[in-house]
């Protein structure tokens, strides 16, 4: 793998390696990525327990006990799922390995069976974070009423995989949809993480993350209902329109920013 990149751009795998269907980056440029990350306690319990697990390896194989190493996680669109990814490949200090499936389906009968076989082969003989998005497209394939036959080829591959998966690797899979997931796969993950609206709290702690204490109370209240994802355009935003003015970022800014935004909140 070639992590040497000049910049700190995420560099494609090289074709050799068999997948060209992923981007990878380093443990840095995930560190990067995760600075102003906010988990909820019990998925932040979960992380903390799932790699402290991994830092015992000899004593759960003493015990015989599995090690740990199939994440799914579920969840309303800009919640930190793919931010999650990016935060375990920093604290277990591993490339994430960052699949692009509009790249791994495949309209050639055989070819999407086989690059999901590629790709997990690699991260079998390569230790990683193995990140797989909109894992629903995926998982609820066999259902898919044209070309079923191919379909099902999918997701016993992806049952396959998945069974063998092992080595220093982690899978990790997200995905908004996650009643669409085959039960089948879904089984499969010994480690579930449920992703939800930030509430009255966490919105205060990334508010500040964003723009320091003073307006964050306020603004917390205002921004009820909105994803982490909407808070950050709507602060950024909101700076962008105090700089123009060329004064300090106001409630008004973000009043109006949210006006312009208008991110459909679930209040
Ligand atoms: N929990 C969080 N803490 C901090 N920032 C977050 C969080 N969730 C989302 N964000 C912000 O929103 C952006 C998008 O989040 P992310 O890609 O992790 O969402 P997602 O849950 O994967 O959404 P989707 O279902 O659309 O893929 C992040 O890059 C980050 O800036
Ligand atoms: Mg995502």
């Amino acid at each position: 793998m070639n992590n040497k990149s000049k910049s700190n751009a995420a560099v494609r795998l090289p074709r050799a390696k068999g997948i060209d269907m992923a981007t990878v980056y380093t443990p840095k440029e995930c560190a990067r990525k995760v600075k102003r990350i906010v988990l909820a306690e019990k998925n932040q319990t979960i992380v903390d327990e799932f790699i402290t697990i991994l830092g015992m390896k000899e004593k759960f194989e003493e015990q015989d006990v599995p090690m740990p190493n199939k994440i799914v996680m579920f969840g309303p669109p800009g919640t930190g799922k793919t931010l999650t990814a990016f935060y375990l490949a920093q604290r277990l200090d591993l490339p994430l390995i960052l699949v692009r499936l509009d790249a791994i389906i495949h309209s050639h009968l055989g070819e999407t069976a086989s690059n999901v076989r590629k790709i997990f082969d690699y991260a079998n003989g390569t230790p990683c974070v193995l990140f797989l998005d909109e894992f629903d497209a995926l998982g609820r394939m066999r259902d898919s009423n044209d070309e079923v036959k191919e379909m099902a080829r999918v997701v016993n591959t992806l049952l396959q995989c998945l069974d063998e998966f092992g080595g220093e690797s982690v899978f990790v899979a997200a995905t908004n949809l996650e009643e669409e997931l085959d039960t089948a796969i879904w089984r499969r993950f010994d480690t579930k993480m449920t992703y939800t609206l930030p509430t009255h709290a966490d919105r205060i702690q990334y508010i500040e993350l964003l723009i320091g204490e003073s307006l964050a109370g306020q603004a917390a209240d205002l921004l009820a209902g909105c994803s982490f994802a909407d808070i950050e355009q709507i602060m950024l935003k909101a700076k962008r329109k105090a700089i123009i003015e060329n004064r300090a970022l106001n409630f008004e800014n973000i009043e109006n920013a949210l006006s312009e935004y208008n991110p459909r909140m679930k209040v």
